[in-house]
């Protein structure tokens, strides 16, 4: 797995990299580059966004700034490129970001991921460089680094290697192991804690109990809705 972020800000994926999970899925191959499209614009100045056309407020990124960045990264045409890989342009309206979506993702050998500023990509970013457009929720962030780190951060974590315990993603909220399900609630040390107990089944040590419970715990979880 290879995933390639375009962003006005690569230092914020400073930090994001250090990450235990991340660190994991890196040191057992997968690949994270962060492409400040800044670094190739053609524009003098270092400019890479303009006012939209028929006025309103903030700046829009250059779809000419965008098509440099991606033509010296990828060294070809960068219409031809979302042929080759997933290119992804996270935008709030885009596809919404959901566990089968990022199964979808975890399974690509390459994702590119578009990170718009301020008032956003222009549409012929969207239009002719990427496939698709991805949304984490139906909010507005100020720009899409954090996007593409909830993106990068879900899709790491399904990869072998990555999460200490292999079984923690095996079965968690919304996998397949619990029927697409919310997961059961958790209880550690201590067993009663200001008069709050832990549920008894869970200090039974009978497993079959143990899993019936947590099984009909994630049902009736899935039935509630926050
Ligand atoms: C301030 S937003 C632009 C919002 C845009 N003017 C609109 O109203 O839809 C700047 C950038 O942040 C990213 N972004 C903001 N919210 C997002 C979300 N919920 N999901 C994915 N990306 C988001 C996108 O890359 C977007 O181009």
């Amino acid at each position: 797995m290879e995933i390639d972020v375009f962003t006005l800000f690569p230092e914020w994926f400073e930090w994001f990299q250090t990450q235990r999970h991340v660190r994991n899925a890196l040191d057992a191959g997968a690949r994270l580059t962060y492409v400040d499209i800044r670094e190739h614009t053609p524009l003098s100045g270092r400019q890479v966004d303009d006012t939209p056309f028929g006025g309103g407020a903030g700046m829009v990124l250059r779809v000419d700034v965008m098509d440099a960045a991606l033509s010296a990264h990828y060294r070809m045409d960068a219409a031809a490129v979302r042929d080759t890989r997933r290119v992804i342009a996270l935008t709030p309206a885009g596809r919404p970001l959901d566990e089968a979506y990022v199964r979808e993702l975890s399974e690509q050998p390459a994702l590119t991921l578009l990170c718009g500023r301020y008032e956003g990509l222009d549409e012929r970013i969207v239009e002719h460089f990427a496939g698709e457009t991805l949304s984490i929720g139906r909010y507005v962030l100020s720009g899409g680094e954090l996007a593409a780190m909830v993106v990068c951060d879900a899709v790491l974590r399904k990869l072998p290697g990555a999460l200490g315990h292999a079984d923690s993603a095996a079965e968690e909220s919304f996998s397949d192991a619990l029927g697409g399900m919310p997961e059961y609630p958790h209880y550690t040390r201590p067993a009663e804690y200001r008069g709050w107990k832990v549920p008894e089944v869970l200090l039974s040590g009978h497993h079959d109990r143990i899993k019936r419970w947590r099984q009909e715990q994630s049902r009736l979880r899935g039935l509630q809705r926050p």
